[in-house]
């Protein structure tokens, strides 16, 4: 599996150290608030294990899958809910927490989704973002690294399903899908 990868791009101790600023920082913005922390699975369930540890506020969390309508490897933008929400969004403060900003059009179809469900407050938490990939005006509230526009995987990032599994974030070889 590691001989798949071409570099680290960002090591177990640098994401350690970042989730912990993240967790202090919402546990900060969170006080006193109705903490709601929603994953979308499947990439983003190693940093949410780990970011609602660094949380330090009361907090509830819940899961949503979603999956893109349409063909081919470019998100289309609208997506089907494969699994919704169990929890009732009424006067909490939900933090969506995502593995990577990219185009941008999957979150930004689920929060605007998620916003008409009487919730007091919608905000997002992205581990990573690729800025000049964004397609639609949205921006992370919090973000943990900006990468550059090359395929990464590891800490909960696949490419067909596999290297989830890898602790750190690395650039895959581009022989690997090429
Ligand atoms: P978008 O922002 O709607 O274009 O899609 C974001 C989703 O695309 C993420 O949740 C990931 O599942 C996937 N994705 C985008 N870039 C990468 C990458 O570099 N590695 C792995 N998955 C990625
Ligand atoms: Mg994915």
């Amino acid at each position: 599996m590691t001989n798949d990868i071409l570099k680290v791009l960002i090591s177990q101790q640098e994401l350690h150290k970042k989730v912990e600023e993240l967790g202090a920082q919402i546990s900060r913005d969170y006080a006193g608030k109705n903490l709601m922390m929603v994953s979308v699975l499947k990439g983003s369930v190693v940093f949410m294990a780990d970011l609602m540890r660094a949380v330090t506020v009361p907090c509830e969390i819940d899961f949503m899958s979603v999956s893109s309508y349409g063909h081919g490897v470019k998100t289309s933008g609208v997506v089907k809910i494969v699994k919704d929400l169990d929890i009732d969004l009424k006067n909490r403060d939900l933090l969506i927490v995502e593995d990577i900003l990219d185009s941008g059009m999957t979150l930004n179809y689920i929060k605007n989704m998620l916003e008409q469900r009487g919730t007091r407050s919608i905000k997002i938490c992205t581990l990573l973002d690729k800025p000049e990939r964004r397609q639609v005006d949205l921006q992370a509230d919090y973000s943990g690294f900006s990468v550059p526009d090359e395929f990464v995987v590891g800490y909960g990032l696949d490419f067909a399903e596999r290297y989830r599994n890898l602790p750190y974030v690395g650039v895959l070889k581009p022989s690997v899908y090429s």
